[in-house]
């Protein structure tokens, strides 16, 4: 088996006549924490709508593990054990934590419980009966983020799932992708708590306006000068303005 998980190859994607995403080259090798970093509007999001298959790349290859999965449908993409937590909170608010949670165990896994999730998040245990839609925010993005304990991915990416959270939850999250990449999942991580992604991480990617400006260990990475100047906001403190 490949030692690389995910692979992009000269990359080009975009919406359109826009082009957003300009030659890029990305590894996440298996069981790795890669940090996916870039300021608003970056790139970062389309980055991993062309790994999970959503948006089709202009130009370029995408491979999981060794096969070439770029016209490959999402779904299948998610058979080849490779899932998306996407940006907001990808749950159906009116159906009850439970269906929700049983929804997110793809076919090929039916016969599994669920009680690795919820030994991770024992917040949903008392309240898998009740509609996700009276869930906390919190609440909300741990059963988003169950999936990726649920479907046994081998690589998850992870689209800013601590935005708009309470401190103490945003710690339970992180604690969880912990879990998750002891487990041996490989991560792809867009966070905007920089300096928290960089100390689980094993590889750094920067983006800037599509492209890679820097790509290397986070001990590499000049912190206070280049995320700065790239990402516009100081380490750590991400914009709360936005926080519900
Ligand atoms: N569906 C879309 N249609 C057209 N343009 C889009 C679409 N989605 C994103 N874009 C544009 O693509 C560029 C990159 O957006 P993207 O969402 O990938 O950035 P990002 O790095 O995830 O930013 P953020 O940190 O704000 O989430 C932006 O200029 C954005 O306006
Ligand atoms: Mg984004």
């Amino acid at each position: 088996m490949s030692d690389v998980q995910l692979r992009l190859e000269n990359v080009s994607a975009g919406y359109g006549r826009t082009t957003v995403l300009r030659d890029v080259d990305l590894e996440v090798h298996t069981g790795s924490v890669v940090a996916l970093l870039g300021s608003n509007g970056a790139g970062k999001t389309t980055l991993l709508r062309v790994a999970s298959g959503l948006l089709r790349p202009d130009a370029g290859r995408v491979l999981v593990g060794e096969a070439e999965v770029t016209r490959v449908a999402p779904n299948a993409r998610a058979r080849a054990g490779v899932c998306l937590i996407p940006e907001g909170r990808g749950v159906f608010r009116g159906m009850s934590v439970r269906e929700n949670l049983l929804l997110q165990i793809p076919p090929w896994e039916k016969d599994k419980s669920f009680d690795l999730a919820l030994e991770t998040f024992p917040a949903l245990k008392d309240r898998l009966g009740e509609l996700a839609g009276r869930l906390s925010g919190g609440q909300q993005q741990m059963l988003a983020l169950s999936r990726a304990f649920l479907a046994k991915p081998s690589l998850v990416m992870l689209d800013e799932v601590s935005m708009g959270l309470a401190p103490v939850v945003v710690d339970q999250i992180f604690e969880s992708l912990h879990t998750l990449a002891s487990s041996g999942t490989a991560l792809l991580v867009v966070e905007q708590y920089v300096e928290r992604a960089l100390q689980m991480s094993d590889h750094v990617y920067l983006l800037n306006h599509g492209q890679v400006a820097f790509s290397g260990r986070p001990s590499e990475l000049d912190e206070d000068e280049v995320i700065r100047g790239y990402l516009g906001h100081e380490l750590n403190t991400p914009d709360v303005s936005s926080a519900s």
